[in-house]
């Protein structure tokens, strides 16, 4: 694994507990984890549960007996890690979104096709796929319980950077992070959607705005917490470990940080065509006060609507619009029965679970696909797919909202 703070634990966690819950043919050593200082990087082994740490990624690469190479940085490094990996003969698993730009992602994506071919296999990480809630909503649309689908609304919402005084973190910088809500969560409802309605964005109208132009440069952060010199955390997050910090930067006395450029979207809405028919409106933002993660999807189709909620993760609400019209109603589906997508390993019916649950989820499937020698999705294509789609909404932006369409995945070949 190479990144240790916010996704580094969450996975970390995930590949401690995959295999005491489901049975696999194979079994996941956590062997190597890499990060920038040794100190904290060895403390992180010492934690996360790995059997050594290093400071460079080139380690994992280089070691034989290493078949599965996990990215959990920013988005910066992400392409240099994955390519070499890739070449190596390693399985990568990379975190989302898949790069900075859409030329790095169509490089991975390439470079995903060759290795493919040599029977290594690649996927992006899309948890949320992987609650079983959501799944089961597309089992749902699979099935044809909500007809034809006419609307998708997906917000995801967070606040953590409401204080015009939280510091320049790497998600607020493009040449780190690519783009900001857009890429960071927008990317995730873009891809839930398209995986649950099994339908694609094919054109987007745009705006994003960047509320906050300037900020203090951090002393010292992790991805969603940080702290400005002088000062204590400026979140109410927490550190998640106090690494990370921002090469480079610091105070210029002490007492009244220096402070830089914001060059990413703080918040990002557009509407969208689907290319099976329906119509779609998006919203991610980090300014939405009092709202911390929420994420919600709605559907709506011409036999019923069904909602997700992330705070309400183990439920569904359907609208069965078969039903007489006197017995028609939003309906809760608890999803913790043995039949859910993925529930059967954990506990009885009703015994709830939680966030970290889909990435135990994640590595169960990326671990079955390993042994048993077929394609992970959301596979490198999938998520070249969806850099495509932010790509487009970016570019909409920039000229006043105009209709986009999302370029194809594949170049086509002059005949
Ligand atoms: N799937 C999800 O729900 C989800 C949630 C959060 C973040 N993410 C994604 O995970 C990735 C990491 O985000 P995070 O929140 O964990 O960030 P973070 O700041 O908490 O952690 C980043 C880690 O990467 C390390 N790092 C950075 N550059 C490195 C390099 N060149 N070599 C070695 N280590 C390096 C840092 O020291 C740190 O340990 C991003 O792509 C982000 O978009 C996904």
């Amino acid at each position: 694994m190479v990144g240790y703070a916010f996704m580094g634990a969450a996975h970390s966690q995930a590949w401690r507990t995959v295999n005491r819950v489901y049975d696999l043919p194979a079994r996941a050593r956590m062997a190597l984890i890499c990060g920038r200082d040794a100190g904290k990087v060895a403390d992180a082994a010492d934690r996360l549960g790995w059997d050594a740490y290093t400071t460079d990624w080139r380690d994992l690469i280089a070691r034989d007996d290493i078949d599965v190479v996990d990215i959990c940085t920013p988005g910066d490094s992400h392409a240099e890690i994955a390519l070499a990996a890739l070449a190596a003969g390693k399985h990568v698993l990379c975190e989302k979104p898949l790069a900075n730009t859409v030329s790095e992602a169509r490089e991975m994506a390439a470079a995903a096709a060759v290795a493919q071919a040599a029977g290594v296999r690649s996927m992006c990480g899309f948890n949320y796929r992987r609650v079983p809630a959501v799944t089961m909503m597309r089992q749902m649309v699979a099935d044809g319980r909500l007809g034809v689908i006419r609307h998708v609304r997906a917000t995801y919402l967070q606040d953590w950077i409401v204080d015009p005084q939280f510091p320049l973190v790497w998600r607020l910088q493009r040449d780190k992070a690519g783009s900001g809500a857009l890429g960071d969560i927008g990317a995730h409802i873009i891809d839930l959607t398209q995986f649950v309605t099994g339908q694609r964005i094919s054109g987007v109208s745009a705006v994003t705005e960047t509320f906050v132009k300037e900020r203090p440069l951090p002393s010292g952060s992790s991805g969603l917490a940080a702290t400005v010199d002088g000062a204590g955390p400026v979140d109410g997050h927490g550190s998640v470990d106090g690494h990370g910090s921002v090469d480079g930067h610091g105070s210029v006395d002490g007492h009244r940080p220096a402070t830089g450029l914001v060059t990413v979207d703080d918040a990002a809405v557009f509407v969208a065509r689907l290319d099976g028919g329906a119509l779609a409106t998006y919203e991610a933002s980090r300014f939405a006060t009092g709202r911390k993660n929420a994420l919600r999807v709605e559907i709506n189709g011409s036999l019923g609507s069904v909602v997700f909620d992330l705070e309400r993760l183990n439920e569904l609400e359907f609208y069965d619009a078969t039903l007489p019209t006197a017995e028609q109603g939003f309906s809760r589906i608890l999803v913790t029965e043995g039949e859910h997508p993925y529930m059967s390993a954990w506990w009885p019916p009703g015994h709830i679970i939680g966030y970290e649950h889909s990435f135990t989820h994640e590595m169960r499937d990326f671990i079955e696909a390993v042994a048993t020698g077929a394609d992970p999705t959301p596979s490198f294509a999938d998520a070249l797919q969806v850099q495509l789609v932010l790509d487009a909404v970016t570019r909409s932006a920039d000229l006043g909202s105009s209709w986009t369409d999302v370029e194809p995945a594949l170049a086509t070949v002059a005949a």
